[in-house]
Protein backbone atom coordinates (compact mmCIF):
# COMPACT_ATOMS: atom_id res chain seq x y z
CA UNK A 1 0.00 0.00 0.00
CA UNK A 2 1.66 3.40 -1.02
CA UNK A 3 2.35 5.71 2.02
CA UNK A 4 0.21 9.20 2.35
CA UNK A 5 2.51 12.36 2.04
CA UNK A 6 1.35 15.23 3.48
CA UNK A 7 -0.03 17.43 1.66
CA UNK A 8 2.49 20.42 2.23
CA UNK A 9 5.37 18.03 1.99
CA UNK A 10 4.02 16.61 -1.31
CA UNK A 11 3.68 20.11 -2.12
CA UNK A 12 5.30 22.86 -0.96
CA UNK A 13 3.67 25.85 -2.63
CA UNK A 14 0.59 24.76 -0.41
CA UNK A 15 0.75 27.57 1.98
CA UNK A 16 -0.37 30.06 -0.94
CA UNK A 17 -3.58 29.26 -1.18
CA UNK A 18 -3.81 29.03 2.62
CA UNK A 19 -6.84 30.34 4.72
CA UNK A 20 -7.20 33.62 4.74
CA UNK A 21 -4.82 34.75 2.19
CA UNK A 22 -5.98 38.22 0.38
CA UNK A 23 -5.73 38.71 -3.36
CA UNK A 24 -5.92 41.31 -6.33
CA UNK A 25 -7.06 39.32 -9.35
CA UNK A 26 -6.46 41.11 -12.46
CA UNK A 27 -9.58 40.75 -15.31
CA UNK A 28 -8.77 39.27 -18.31
CA UNK A 29 -11.87 40.52 -20.31
CA UNK A 30 -11.30 44.55 -21.27
CA UNK A 31 -14.99 45.42 -19.79
CA UNK A 32 -14.35 43.85 -16.18
CA UNK A 33 -13.06 45.34 -12.90
CA UNK A 34 -10.53 44.04 -10.77
CA UNK A 35 -11.20 42.00 -7.82
CA UNK A 36 -9.76 42.45 -4.14
CA UNK A 37 -11.18 38.94 -2.13
CA UNK A 38 -10.01 36.58 0.75
CA UNK A 39 -9.74 32.62 0.75
CA UNK A 40 -12.35 31.60 3.30
CA UNK A 41 -12.70 27.97 2.41
CA UNK A 42 -10.85 25.25 0.17
CA UNK A 43 -12.15 22.34 -1.92
CA UNK A 44 -11.18 19.44 -3.68
CA UNK A 45 -8.44 18.45 -1.42
CA UNK A 46 -8.13 15.14 -3.34
CA UNK A 47 -6.21 13.12 -5.15
CA UNK A 48 -6.11 14.22 -8.47
CA UNK A 49 -5.43 17.88 -7.90
CA UNK A 50 -5.80 19.21 -11.55
CA UNK A 51 -6.15 23.07 -9.31
CA UNK A 52 -7.27 24.63 -6.58
CA UNK A 53 -10.93 25.21 -6.00
CA UNK A 54 -11.03 27.80 -2.80
CA UNK A 55 -14.20 29.87 -1.87
CA UNK A 56 -13.85 33.64 -1.92
CA UNK A 57 -15.50 36.54 0.33
CA UNK A 58 -15.26 39.43 -2.08
CA UNK A 59 -13.34 42.76 0.04
CA UNK A 60 -13.64 45.79 -2.63
CA UNK A 61 -16.71 48.02 -3.20
CA UNK A 62 -19.69 46.98 -5.30
CA UNK A 63 -18.17 49.82 -7.83
CA UNK A 64 -14.84 48.95 -7.89
CA UNK A 65 -15.52 45.09 -8.79
CA UNK A 66 -18.99 45.12 -9.59
CA UNK A 67 -19.58 42.02 -6.78
CA UNK A 68 -21.10 43.07 -3.37
CA UNK A 69 -19.06 43.33 -1.14
CA UNK A 70 -18.65 40.40 1.49
CA UNK A 71 -20.38 38.22 -1.28
CA UNK A 72 -19.07 35.13 -1.93
CA UNK A 73 -17.71 33.02 -5.14
CA UNK A 74 -16.00 30.33 -6.25
CA UNK A 75 -12.15 30.49 -7.63
CA UNK A 76 -10.60 28.38 -9.68
CA UNK A 77 -7.29 28.48 -10.03
CA UNK A 78 -5.01 26.66 -12.87
CA UNK A 79 -1.42 26.95 -11.28
CA UNK A 80 1.16 25.50 -12.93
CA UNK A 81 3.05 24.91 -9.99
CA UNK A 82 0.92 22.28 -9.43
CA UNK A 83 1.05 20.87 -13.14
CA UNK A 84 5.21 20.84 -12.46
CA UNK A 85 4.70 19.30 -8.92
CA UNK A 86 3.30 16.19 -10.95
CA UNK A 87 5.48 16.04 -13.84
CA UNK A 88 8.10 15.89 -11.21
CA UNK A 89 6.24 13.26 -9.42
CA UNK A 90 5.52 11.04 -12.67
CA UNK A 91 1.91 11.22 -11.69
CA UNK A 92 -1.00 11.60 -14.48
CA UNK A 93 -0.47 14.11 -17.10
CA UNK A 94 -2.90 17.09 -16.21
CA UNK A 95 -5.10 17.26 -19.21
CA UNK A 96 -7.52 20.63 -17.18
CA UNK A 97 -7.23 23.52 -18.22
CA UNK A 98 -8.71 27.13 -18.12
CA UNK A 99 -9.38 27.32 -21.80
CA UNK A 100 -11.51 24.31 -21.56
CA UNK A 101 -14.00 25.16 -18.48
CA UNK A 102 -13.83 29.07 -19.76
CA UNK A 103 -15.00 27.35 -23.87
CA UNK A 104 -17.83 24.79 -22.12
CA UNK A 105 -19.15 27.98 -19.65
CA UNK A 106 -19.65 30.69 -22.63
CA UNK A 107 -21.21 27.91 -24.83
CA UNK A 108 -23.27 27.00 -21.93
CA UNK A 109 -24.37 30.25 -21.19
CA UNK A 110 -28.12 29.65 -20.67
CA UNK A 111 -27.59 26.61 -18.59
CA UNK A 112 -25.53 29.07 -16.03
CA UNK A 113 -27.64 30.14 -12.80
CA UNK A 114 -29.43 26.86 -12.75
CA UNK A 115 -28.28 24.06 -14.48
CA UNK A 116 -24.19 25.05 -13.81
CA UNK A 117 -22.72 27.75 -11.66
CA UNK A 118 -22.62 31.02 -13.60
CA UNK A 119 -19.56 32.12 -15.10
CA UNK A 120 -18.15 35.57 -13.93
CA UNK A 121 -15.04 35.46 -15.94
CA UNK A 122 -11.19 34.86 -16.28
CA UNK A 123 -8.97 36.69 -13.94
CA UNK A 124 -5.00 36.87 -13.39
CA UNK A 125 -3.94 36.24 -10.14
CA UNK A 126 -0.18 38.60 -9.90
CA UNK A 127 2.12 36.41 -7.51
CA UNK A 128 5.24 37.46 -6.89
CA UNK A 129 7.46 34.73 -6.58
CA UNK A 130 9.19 31.83 -9.14
CA UNK A 131 8.63 32.78 -12.54
CA UNK A 132 4.98 31.13 -12.42
CA UNK A 133 4.08 34.22 -11.31
CA UNK A 134 0.62 34.88 -13.70
CA UNK A 135 -2.26 32.34 -12.58
CA UNK A 136 -4.75 32.16 -14.13
CA UNK A 137 -8.11 31.92 -12.36
CA UNK A 138 -11.80 31.74 -13.43
CA UNK A 139 -14.71 33.13 -10.95
CA UNK A 140 -18.00 31.19 -10.58
CA UNK A 141 -21.48 31.69 -8.69
CA UNK A 142 -20.81 29.59 -5.00
CA UNK A 143 -23.66 27.11 -5.13
CA UNK A 144 -24.84 26.60 -1.53
CA UNK A 145 -25.61 22.86 -1.30
CA UNK A 146 -23.85 19.71 -0.91
CA UNK A 147 -22.29 17.27 -3.31
CA UNK A 148 -23.74 14.14 -4.54
CA UNK A 149 -21.19 12.46 -2.60
CA UNK A 150 -21.46 14.25 0.42
CA UNK A 151 -24.91 13.03 0.57
CA UNK A 152 -23.78 9.46 -0.28
CA UNK A 153 -21.64 10.28 2.63
CA UNK A 154 -24.01 11.04 4.99
CA UNK A 155 -27.15 9.03 3.73
CA UNK A 156 -29.31 11.95 2.99
CA UNK A 157 -31.36 10.64 0.07
CA UNK A 158 -34.34 8.44 -0.26
CA UNK A 159 -34.75 5.69 -3.15
CA UNK A 160 -36.90 7.85 -4.61
CA UNK A 161 -35.06 11.31 -4.29
CA UNK A 162 -31.86 9.17 -5.94
CA UNK A 163 -34.65 8.11 -8.73
CA UNK A 164 -35.52 11.71 -9.41
CA UNK A 165 -31.98 13.22 -9.17
CA UNK A 166 -30.46 10.10 -11.62
CA UNK A 167 -33.52 11.86 -14.09
CA UNK A 168 -32.50 15.28 -13.76
CA UNK A 169 -28.77 14.30 -14.31
CA UNK A 170 -29.60 12.37 -17.43
CA UNK A 171 -31.61 15.04 -18.88
CA UNK A 172 -29.03 17.95 -18.16
CA UNK A 173 -26.13 15.89 -19.77
CA UNK A 174 -28.03 15.15 -22.95
CA UNK A 175 -29.30 18.98 -23.36
CA UNK A 176 -25.32 19.95 -22.92
CA UNK A 177 -24.29 17.07 -25.44
CA UNK A 178 -27.27 18.68 -27.72
CA UNK A 179 -24.21 21.47 -27.28
CA UNK A 180 -21.68 19.32 -28.94
CA UNK A 181 -20.10 19.94 -24.85
CA UNK A 182 -18.88 16.53 -23.29
CA UNK A 183 -18.11 16.68 -19.69
CA UNK A 184 -16.30 13.31 -19.85
CA UNK A 185 -15.50 13.52 -15.58
CA UNK A 186 -19.32 13.28 -14.59
CA UNK A 187 -19.12 12.07 -11.25
CA UNK A 188 -20.73 12.32 -7.27
CA UNK A 189 -18.36 15.27 -6.50
CA UNK A 190 -18.63 16.83 -9.50
CA UNK A 191 -22.78 17.05 -9.07
CA UNK A 192 -24.12 19.53 -6.33
CA UNK A 193 -27.17 19.62 -5.07
CA UNK A 194 -29.07 23.32 -4.70
CA UNK A 195 -32.62 23.53 -3.30
CA UNK A 196 -32.74 19.46 -4.35
CA UNK A 197 -32.01 20.14 -7.78
CA UNK A 198 -28.32 19.08 -9.64
CA UNK A 199 -25.93 22.08 -10.23
CA UNK A 200 -23.33 20.22 -12.25
CA UNK A 201 -19.46 21.63 -11.66
CA UNK A 202 -16.07 20.84 -13.54
CA UNK A 203 -15.57 21.83 -17.17
CA UNK A 204 -11.82 21.35 -16.66
CA UNK A 205 -11.84 18.66 -19.07
CA UNK A 206 -14.88 19.20 -21.36
CA UNK A 207 -14.37 19.17 -24.87
CA UNK A 208 -16.28 20.99 -27.65
CA UNK A 209 -16.27 20.16 -31.26
CA UNK A 210 -13.00 21.96 -31.98
CA UNK A 211 -10.96 19.80 -30.21
CA UNK A 212 -13.07 16.17 -30.46
CA UNK A 213 -10.70 13.90 -32.77
CA UNK A 214 -11.86 10.12 -33.74
CA UNK A 215 -9.68 9.20 -30.23
CA UNK A 216 -11.00 11.22 -27.60
CA UNK A 217 -15.13 11.34 -29.84
CA UNK A 218 -14.58 7.08 -28.71
CA UNK A 219 -13.86 8.01 -25.09
CA UNK A 220 -16.63 10.62 -24.88
CA UNK A 221 -19.49 7.66 -25.91
CA UNK A 222 -19.02 6.30 -22.21
CA UNK A 223 -18.72 9.72 -20.07
CA UNK A 224 -21.62 9.01 -17.53
CA UNK A 225 -21.11 6.03 -15.45
CA UNK A 226 -24.64 5.97 -14.02
CA UNK A 227 -23.81 2.61 -12.02
CA UNK A 228 -21.03 4.60 -10.16
CA UNK A 229 -22.80 7.83 -9.94
CA UNK A 230 -25.98 6.52 -8.88
CA UNK A 231 -25.19 3.30 -7.19
CA UNK A 232 -28.55 1.43 -5.34
CA UNK A 233 -29.29 2.73 -1.84
CA UNK A 234 -28.73 -1.32 -1.11
CA UNK A 235 -25.62 -1.13 -2.48
CA UNK A 236 -24.37 1.78 -0.32
CA UNK A 237 -25.33 -0.15 2.52
N1 LIG B 1 -19.48 26.73 -8.16
C1 LIG B 1 -19.28 25.98 -7.08
N2 LIG B 1 -20.01 26.16 -5.96
C2 LIG B 1 -19.80 25.42 -4.84
N3 LIG B 1 -18.86 24.46 -4.75
C3 LIG B 1 -18.09 24.22 -5.84
C4 LIG B 1 -18.25 24.95 -7.06
N4 LIG B 1 -17.36 24.50 -7.95
C5 LIG B 1 -16.66 23.54 -7.33
N5 LIG B 1 -17.10 23.35 -6.07
C6 LIG B 1 -16.60 22.37 -5.08
O1 LIG B 1 -15.21 22.20 -5.27
C7 LIG B 1 -14.91 20.86 -5.65
C8 LIG B 1 -13.78 20.86 -6.64
O2 LIG B 1 -14.14 21.62 -7.76
P1 LIG B 1 -13.99 21.04 -9.23
O3 LIG B 1 -14.38 22.10 -10.20
O4 LIG B 1 -14.72 19.74 -9.29
O5 LIG B 1 -12.42 20.84 -9.33
P2 LIG B 1 -11.47 19.55 -9.41
O6 LIG B 1 -10.92 19.62 -10.80
O7 LIG B 1 -10.47 19.80 -8.34
O8 LIG B 1 -12.30 18.32 -9.18
C9 LIG B 1 -16.22 20.28 -6.19
O9 LIG B 1 -16.28 18.88 -6.04
C10 LIG B 1 -17.23 21.00 -5.31
O10 LIG B 1 -17.36 20.35 -4.06
MG1 LIG C 1 -14.22 17.78 -9.66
Amino acid sequence: MSKTIPLFQKFPHEHLYGIGTKLNLRPCSPGSLPVRAEIVDRYGVGLQRRSQVVRLRIITDIDKSGFSPDSFVIAKFYDPLYVLEYERQNESVCLASEKAEKTAYEILRDFQGTDIPKFFGEYVWDRSISQYSSIKVILLEFVEGPSLSECYHYSKLTANELKELKTQVIDVICRIHQRNIYHRDINSSNILLRDGRPVIVDFGIASNPKDINQKNRDELTDELDIDSTFPSLESMQ
